[in-house]
């Protein structure tokens, strides 16, 4: 239903309701003033007319009562007229034959009429006798008739009105709609994606308002959309530099992170010399006593080897002059043979030479022997792990074969205790294992003078292996305790010390998944605690 028609409807219906009830106010206010106008008017007559005819009755004179009657017939609304006497005998009537044949009724109101007339009566009464009545009906036709016309009248105002009402409501109707359908268009036309529309503004009513308010609306989503479009280019038109950007930016990263792993490798090589001269440096300063204690057994492996030469030769004679006695047949020149032999034998002191032999066998072998596990320590310990390789390994292995090797080094200043309790075999780098010990050794024996002592244990502590390497040396002061980790830093001179073997200690121990610890007291001694994990991170 459209919006002019619910309009149209909506009016004449309120129109309706409120004419049909001012109709019928009005109406009614027209019948009941009529009705009672028309009742008082009977009694007034009828009272009067009783008054008229009291002396005609009393004296009995029918002539001036029949008078009486005419004379009221002249009334046009009186239908009849009658006088009755005491006894309700007729003395005169008049008027509409046929009203006068109906039984007498009274009627109290008007609306109880049924026949047409309006019936009353009045008493004829002097001094409160009653003498007799008259009796008149009223003619409501005119009345009737007015009410009537007065109906017609409002209905045809009713209809008129009506119609003027819808024409009204149409014209305004259709004007509203007009404007409502000029918004609907531009709203459409906004859906459509279409912001340049403009309502066209009529008057100064509340639409006109609306479209005013739609216009600057429609205005407000065009700026905005404007300025969205605008932000969307620019935002593509960065996007796409930005592109470019990360693209050259990414191809620069590229190029940085291969410079970069370059580098890294550049770094791991120089570490790894790092460690391998800092080993060297260390071997360097047990170089000494290393070829020391190789020297001493040699040398009397040397000593006892001309001896033996001398020994030998003693034998090589005998033996020849053995073989010329065994080959002699003449008795003579033996005997001459045998007393030859004897006296050197005197000479040369066989007794001796034979018990020395066998001493300075035994002291070669020995001397041999410990020359061979020199070397063998030096060989384990410079054990050269592949690609730093872990493999299971027994720490207290890597302990003792890195004390062969500085033992040399120890051994005239100071004494070794060892205490070392069975451990689990754990997965380490063997030869930087080697290096770690060597160097906190290397380091104790710097830090004790004479008459010092080097504990070093390992034992199962916590589901862990503890080392400890405790010294009685100088100890070390508490603003040095916290750099001796850093790389290079050193209180030695130059060539006793490079400050790196604590740093690559660490570093090593680190990789272990362990740590390294230090507790010093100056002049007491220092003790380096390591602590390795039995199953280290993978
Ligand atoms: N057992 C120790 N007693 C006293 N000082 C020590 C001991 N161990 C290490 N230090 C101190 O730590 C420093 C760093 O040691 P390190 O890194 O091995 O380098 P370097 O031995 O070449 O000096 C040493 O110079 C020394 O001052
Ligand atoms: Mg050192």
């Amino acid at each position: 239903m459209s919006f002019r028609l619910k309009t149209i409807l909506g009016i004449a219906l309120i129109e309706a309701i409120l004419l049909l009830a001012l109709i019928t106010m009005i109406l009614d206010y027209l019948k009941s003033s009529n009705y009672d106008a028309l009742s008082k008017r009977a009694l007034t007559t009828a009272t009067l007319f009783a008054t008229t005819t009291k002396d005609g009755v009393l004296s009995y004179d029918l002539a001036s009562l029949e008078a009486f009657v005419s004379e009221v017939l002249k009334n046009p609304d009186l239908k009849y007229a009658r006088v009755l006497g005491p006894q309700g005998q007729l003395f005169a009537s008049g008027g509409d034959e046929q009203a006068l044949q109906r039984t007498f009724k009274q009627d109290l109101q008007v609306e109880q009429v049924s026949d047409g007339i309006y019936d009353t009566f009045a008493n004829i009464s002097e001094a409160g006798v009653n003498y007799g009545r008259v009796e008149l009906g009223l003619d409501i036709a005119p009345i009737l008739a007015i009410i009537n016309e007065a109906q017609q009248r409002s209905a045809i105002i009713g209809l008129i009105e009506m119609a003027l009402v819808a024409l009204f409501s149409f014209i305004l109707g259709s004007y509203l709609t007009g404007q409502l359908k000029e918004l609907r268009r531009a709203a459409k036309g906004i859906a459509r994606g279409d912001l340049n529309v403009n309502v066209p503004v009529k008057g100064r009513d509340e639409i006109a308002d609306v479209a005013k308010a739609f216009n600057s609306m429609a205005k407000n989503l065009r700026i905005a959309s404007d300025k969205r479009n605008q932000a969307e280019r620019e935002l593509q038109e960065l996007n796409q530099s930005l592109e470019a950007r990360v693209e050259r930016r990414t191809a620069q990263l590229e190029a940085r992170n291969k410079q970069l792993s370059a580098a890294n490798a550049e770094i791991k090589a120089a570490q790894a010399q790092l460690l391998q001269s800092e080993k060297m440096a260390s071997l360097g300063l047990l170089a000494a006593g290393v070829a020391h204690e190789i020297n001493n057994p040699m040398s009397f492996v040397i000593s006892n080897i001309s001896t033996l030469e001398r020994y030998q030769a003693c034998y090589q004679w005998l033996l020849t002059h053995y073989r010329s006695l065994a080959n002699e047949p003449d008795v003579e020149k033996r005997s001459a043979l045998l007393e030859q032999i004897n006296a050197k034998e005197q000479e040369f002191d066989m007794s001796f030479i034979e018990e020395d032999i066998d001493d300075l066998l035994k002291d070669t072998q020995e001397g041999s022997l410990r020359v061979k596990e020199i070397v063998k320590g030096l060989k384990e310990f410079s054990h050269v792990d592949q690609d730093n390789k872990q493999v299971l390994y027994d720490i207290n292995q890597c302990i003792e074969s890195t004390l062969k090797v500085v033992n040399s080094k120890l051994k005239y200043h100071c004494e070794l205790k060892l205490d070392l309790q069975p451990v689990p075999k754990i997965l380490i780098a063997v030869g930087e294992m080697n290096q770690v010990f060597l160097n906190i050794l290397v380091n104790a024996s710097q830090a004790v003078k004479e008459e010092g002592i080097i504990q070093v244990s390992s034992r199962l502590e916590d589901g862990q292996i503890v080392i400890e390497v405790k010294d009685n040396g100088e100890g070390i002061k508490p603003d040095v305790l916290t750099k001796i980790f850093d790389p290079f830093f050193t209180t030695k001179s130059v060539g006793k010390g490079s400050g790196l073997g604590l740093s690559i200690s660490y570093g090593i121990v680190e990789e272990h998944g362990g740590t390294i610890k230090v507790s010093s007291a100056l002049g007491v001694g220092s003790c380096f605690r390591i602590e390795l994990p039995v199953s280290p991170p993978t």
